[in-house]
């Protein structure tokens, strides 16, 4: 086994900044690691055009640590009354990235999200025209489907019906969660790619439930059995191009998880390559990190591959309890835990 591990800088292809004090407080993390992250527009209100993502992206910017190269890569979120030309010029300008599809009501601040995926047909047209990725949060929403059913039901209602649609269009599947949806993404074309978190392949549903309700393990789409957490190594770890490391890192304050209506997301930033090279030595599959991590995400949104290089060392690491971010005390995912991986440094 290596002592030591050493990769092309890697980037985060899915995660949430949020806003104010709380992403000063946060930003530092991801860049500290990755050298350009995908950044959700899912504040309060939204980003849903191309001004309020500049205006995001130069907050985000001066968020930064001195000396620290790092570039957020802005989303516009979508609604029922997104303007196609703003986003395709913003595109087109390289101040937005992608856009984001939340099925309205699905995860935290969507409630401005798309309530009927036909609203938004002349928009996803258009960003099929020009190449402009869409990232799917994807889940059904409505009292009939259970939860743990709501990603797989979304494949069939949506996301199948819309890629066969619209073939051209390049859809990230975020945060995939079930073996559903690794088998959509093997069997699609080269255009449908996905993201999968540190969370869905180190923990099950049973992390949230068993002994007593853990809101630290709980995020969305929501963890589910273990034969699913095991096809997510399987497809993360499988070498194919199609999946990239996205961490969805959100964080909430600590009284708003541990409340009788906890709020989704877990804030994994601190040690999220850790966390995922760990599941790669266990895989045996460290050979595959590297594409996983750092070339197959900028190959898929057709962007250059990083510069640089990160170290990750075979050494004991000590989690927090948790930290303060910006007057804020958040409880990161492996909390109290002692990892395998600690990383070195930015080269
Ligand atoms: O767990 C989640 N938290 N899932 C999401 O889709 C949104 C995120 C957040 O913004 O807190
Ligand atoms: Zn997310």
């Amino acid at each position: 086994m290596p002592e030591s591990l050493t990769i092309r800088r890697p980037d985060d292809w899915h995660l949430h900044f949020r806003d104010g004090a709380m992403m000063r407080a946060v930003v530092p993390y991801t860049a500290c690691q990755f050298a350009r992250a995908i950044v959700m527009p899912n504040l309060s209100p939204p980003v849903t055009t191309t001004a309020m993502a500049a205006a995001y992206r130069a907050r985000i910017v001066e968020a930064v640590p001195p000396g620290v190269q790092f570039a957020p890569l802005m989303t516009a979120y979508l609604t029922d009354h997104s303007d196609a030309a703003d986003l395709a010029a913003g595109f087109a300008d390289g101040v937005l990235t992608a856009a984001k599809l939340y099925p309205a009501g699905a995860t935290t601040n969507s409630a401005q999200g798309v309530t009927d995926i036909a609203n938004i047909m002349p928009v996803l047209e258009r960003m099929a025209a020009i190449g402009m990725p869409l990232c799917v949060h994807g889940e059904v929403t409505g009292d009939e489907v259970d939860i743990f059913d709501r990603e797989a039901v979304f494949i069939d209602r949506i996301l199948a019906p819309l890629v066969a649609r619209l073939p051209e269009l390049k859809v990230v599947f975020e945060h995939i969660t079930t073996s559903q949806a690794a088998n959509f993404v093997d069997g699609a074309s080269d255009r449908v790619g996905a993201t999968i978190t540190p969370q869905h392949l180190q923990i099950n549903r049973n992390a949230i439930l068993v002994g007593g309700i853990r809101p630290h393990m709980f995020c969305l789409p929501v963890a589910k059995r273990e034969e699913h957490r095991l096809a997510l190594r399987r497809a993360a770890t499988s070498g194919s191009g199609k999946y990239f490391l996205g961490t969805d890192s959100a964080p909430h304050p600590r009284h708003a998880k541990e409340s009788a209506c906890g709020c989704a997301g877990i804030f994994n930033a601190p040690h999220a390559l850790e966390s995922y090279v760990s599941v790669f030595e266990e895989e045996g599959a460290l050979d595959r990190f590297e594409g996983f991590a750092s070339e197959n995400g900028p190959r898929f949104y057709g962007l250059p591959l990083n510069e640089g290089t990160i170290t990750l060392d075979k050494a004991p690491l000590a989690v927090a309890d948790e930290l303060d971010c910006g007057g804020e005390a958040i409880v990161p995912f492996h909390a109290g835990e002692t990892m395998r991986w600690r990383l070195r440094g930015v080269g």
